[in-house]
């Protein structure tokens, strides 16, 4: 089964659907997505996207708390990139359909999140993704030029590899000619050949036990990538969203938007008392890999399985108006929150890092782009700062699109690609090789490779992944391809890249925290011991 389009693009998040809007009056557009289009990291989005609105905020006062975030990593050049460009993107979404809150002034209600030295995050209560990918998606599906395919999973992208070439990590020139598709319910591959691909697969929280991250999330581009040799960086930047709600057994793990504690809830502990002064000065609003490993530190110190966020002291009716699925979900598993705390705990959110790109979301890979959380921009450095992501991916799929558009009309399928050859495969009847391998995976990574690492947990966690890896790959080779065995190989490959880059940085710096290149964070557990 063949398919022949101008533009692929494998992901139905903001990312993806906004590329595919901007370049579909050009090409034919297939959109590969391998749940339901609305299912994405997108839609679960809480808090808003930050942008710069009204005086007295500035795009210079956002550059720096994005650098400042970003502790060193960040590139300035990427970041005045973004921020210059944020106001034009959120007007975008706007003219798309997408609507944020309003003061009855009829200004935006801005809301403040961590590391934020100003009001700038646009909201749509406490439902923001949802409200943006119903408007992406309500434009995508009526545009005649754009189909999209839902529960469709893509493999691998095709390069010349595929042709018989042999590629290495110093082949110059590498090119992509689109992607092989599995449909699940055909056991079909499907070869999709493209002029230009976008990849929008988003992040990999799934590498981890807790994780707020929708079951999508399992690093399929990042991994893509990697195996066709292109370029992947910054793995070991994994942000930990502070507050998740504990509620063992729960996956993905609900998110606690730091909304909440822009709008005046605090951290406080079993007995009730504050700590985060005892870490930052900016207390619970404090850059959340610092309010992460805080909470961390809490729980080792104490033994508890959690902490509590406290909004009982804030405006009930305005509470309830604001963070209405909040409310709602805590009240469905008997918390109050306008009465009682919320029991939260740490939870794996965001993958900094992935596929390097440039100014115009260009890979290593010729004709091949990488926008949204699967892309590693330079935006973020080594932390992100909240609500910059789903900017982000605004900003640079309009980018991508307007390079990609520049190329387009100079560019042809590459028709010699071959089918997907699977010969000699049976079908794989033991699922337990494949949920039990998930399993010791997601362990290894959240005790070895979680909030706190050292040296010693990076290898025990090397070690063990080297022989799941092993065993996995053993499995792909001799199986007939289901989504799940190609997650988990997926989920492996990132793992390793998230290890092996954490070996490599030898301090701790943003969200990479080493007890062997200990820091504030260490002084504080030792004088409380
Ligand atoms: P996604 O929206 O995750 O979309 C990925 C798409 O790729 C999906 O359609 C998926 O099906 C598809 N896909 C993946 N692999 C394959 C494959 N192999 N084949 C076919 N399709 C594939 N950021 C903010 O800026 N502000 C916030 O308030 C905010 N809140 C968040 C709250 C939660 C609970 C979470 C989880 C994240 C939040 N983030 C927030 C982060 C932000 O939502 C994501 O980084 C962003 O939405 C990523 O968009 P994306 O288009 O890159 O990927
Ligand atoms: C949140 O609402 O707390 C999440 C914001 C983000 O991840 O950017």
């Amino acid at each position: 089964m063949r398919k022949e389009v101008d533009f692929l693009v494998i992901g139905s998040g903001i990312a993806g659907l906004s590329f595919a809007l901007k370049v579909a009056d050009h090409g034919k557009v297939l959109v590969i997505t391998k749940d339901h289009a609305e299912e994405t990291a997108t839609k679960y989005a809480q808090g808003g996207i930050a942008a710069v609105m009204y005086s007295p905020d500035t795009y210079e006062k956002h550059i720096q708390d994005t650098l400042i975030a970003g502790d060193g990593l960040c590139n300035e050049n990427i970041v005045r990139i973004a921020i210059t460009e944020s106001t034009e993107r959120v007007r975008e979404l706007i003219g798309w359909g997408a609507e944020f809150d309003k003061k009855e002034t009829g200004k935006y209600d801005l809301a403040r999140e961590g590391g934020h030295s100003e009001y700038r995050v646009l909201h749509h209560k406490d439902q923001t993704g949802w409200e943006i990918i119903r408007a992406l998606l309500h434009q995508a599906q009526n545009h005649p030029n754009i189909e999209i395919l839902e529960n469709h999973f893509a493999i691998d992208i095709i390069t010349q590899h595929h042709l018989g070439t042999k590629i290495t990590r110093l082949t110059k020139g590498i090119k992509c000619f689109g992607a092989y598709i599995l449909c699940p319910d055909s056991g079909k591959i499907l070869t999709v050949l493209s002029k230009i691909t976008l990849l929008a697969t988003g992040g990999a929280g799934n590498v981890y036990h807790v994780t707020t991250n929708p079951d999508v999330a399992t690093g399929d581009g990042i991994a893509m990538v990697y195996r066709a040799k292109g370029l992947v960086e910054n793995m070991e930047f994994v942000q930990f969203h502070p507050t998740s709600l504990f509620n063992p057994n729960e996956r993905p793990s609900f998110l606690i938007t730091e909304a909440l504690r822009g709008f005046g809830a605090v951290l406080t502990n079993r007995m009730g008392e504050e700590f985060m002064q005892r870490y930052d000065p900016r207390k619970s609003l404090a850059p959340r890999d610092i309010v992460a490993r805080a909470i961390d530190s809490e729980m080792i110190l104490s033994g508890d399985e959690y902490v509590y966020l406290d909004c009982t002291h804030l405006e009930k009716n305005s509470l309830i108006d604001h963070f209405p699925t909040i409310y709602a979900k805590c009240l469905s598993i008997g918390i109050n929150i306008t009465r009682d705390r919320i029991p939260v705990v740490p939870a794996a959110h965001y993958l900094c890092g992935g596929i390097k790109t440039d100014e115009f979301a260009r890979t290593t890979i010729e004709n091949l782009y990488a926008s949204g959380e699967c892309a590693s921009s330079g935006l973020h450095g080594a932390n992100r700062l909240a609500s910059n992501s789903l900017l982000e991916s605004a900003v640079f799929s309009h980018r991508a699109s307007q390079d990609a558009l520049l190329k387009i009309a100079h560019l042809s399928l590459c028709r010699e690609i071959p089918d997907w050859n699977a010969e000699g495969t049976v079908l794989n009847e033991e699922t337990i090789l494949i949920t039990q391998t998930m399993r010791e995976l997601q362990s290894t990574m959240t005790y070895y490779v979680g909030i706190v690492r050292s040296n010693l947990r990076l290898q025990r966690a090397l070690d063990r992944l080297a022989i799941i890896y092993r065993e996995t790959e053993e499995l792909y080779n001799r199986s007939v391809l289901t989504v799940k065995i190609c997650e988990l190989r997926n989920l492996i490959n990132v793992a390793y890249l998230i290890v092996k880059m954490a070996q490599q940085r030898k301090e701790s710096r943003g969200l990479h925290y080493s007890l062997d290149y200990s820091g504030k964070l260490e002084e504080i557990k030792n004088s409380r011991r």
